[in-house]
């Protein structure tokens, strides 16, 4: 019997532990926090039409359609939202949007989504990216990106939303999304914090950091 409580003990002590270091990614436990309040078994349905250009688990193939897999549901509504609102606009995905109109659904789509595995990229051995990501450029003021996105753009840890997955995600996705923050054309960021990073970045860094990104 107090064999058991100290195996027990020791158990729980580990996963204590394992919260407190870097955010690993498809726990259940890491799962159930980023799924948030919506339920993921009903988003499968209603996710029907999303799935046709998001991919069927959020993995989409055309390099434009972001991939939504293992994303933080917190941060998909909010996009939902930004895009309903006109805060973020994109003459694809600004109409699809409007069709979200019940709050159930928006939890339940998103739910669904957040539930698969992170999304997972190959190649994009990009040294400079690497570099760019896990340090910044001293010199033009661009902050680390792993300060904010995580490890492996992963995202910072499993019950904050702030920060999307961006490690796995498309190529052209993420140059398009830089490009546009560093443009103005997408400003939906809390506090400006990521456009002002775009804004000192150089097209060559925003390609290199994309590359490397993709590849995770
Ligand atoms: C016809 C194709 C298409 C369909 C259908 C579609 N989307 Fe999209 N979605 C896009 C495109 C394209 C973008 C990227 C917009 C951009 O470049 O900023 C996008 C972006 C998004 C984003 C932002 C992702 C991020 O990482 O910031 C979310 C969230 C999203 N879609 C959710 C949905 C949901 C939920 C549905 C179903 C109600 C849906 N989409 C249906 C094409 C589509
Ligand atoms: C100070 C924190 C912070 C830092 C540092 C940071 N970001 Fe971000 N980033 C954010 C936030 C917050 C968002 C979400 C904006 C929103 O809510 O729409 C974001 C969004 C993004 C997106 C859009 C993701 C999507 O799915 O559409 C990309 C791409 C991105 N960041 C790349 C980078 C890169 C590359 C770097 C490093 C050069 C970086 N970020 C550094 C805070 C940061």
């Amino acid at each position: 019997m107090l064999h058991t409580i100290k195996i027990k003990a020791a158990v729980f002590s580990m996963t204590l532990f394992m919260a407190t270091a870097a955010y690993a990614g498809d726990s259940p436990a890491d799962i159930k926090a980023r799924i948030g309040k919506g339920d993921p078994v009903a988003g499968k349905d209603k996710s029907a039409m999303c799935q046709g250009c998001h991919g069927e688990k959020g993995m989409s193939d055309a390099t434009t359609f972001p991939r939504l897999a293992g994303q933080f549901a917190n941060y998909l509504q909010k996009q939902i939202h930004d895009f309903q609102k006109e805060a973020r606009v994109d003459p694809t995905m600004s109409g699809m949007a409007a069709t979200v109109t019940e709050h159930q659904d928006l939890l339940d789509i998103t739910a669904y989504f957040a539930s698969q595995q992170q999304m997972k990229g190959s190649g994009g051995n990009n040294e400079a990216g690497k570099q760019l990501y896990l340090e910044g450029n001293a010199t033009s003021g661009v902050y680390g990106c792993v300060n904010c996105h995580g490890e492996n753009g992963k995202g910072k840890s499993p019950d904050n939303a702030l920060f999307p997955v961006i490690g796995g995600q498309h190529k052209d996705y993420l140059v398009k999304q830089l490009a546009d923050f560093n443009k103005g054309d997408r400003k939906n960021d809390p506090a400006g914090m990521m456009g002002n990073i775009a804004k000192s970045m150089t097209t060559a860094e925003i390609e290199a950091v994309a590359d490397y990104l993709s590849g995770l």
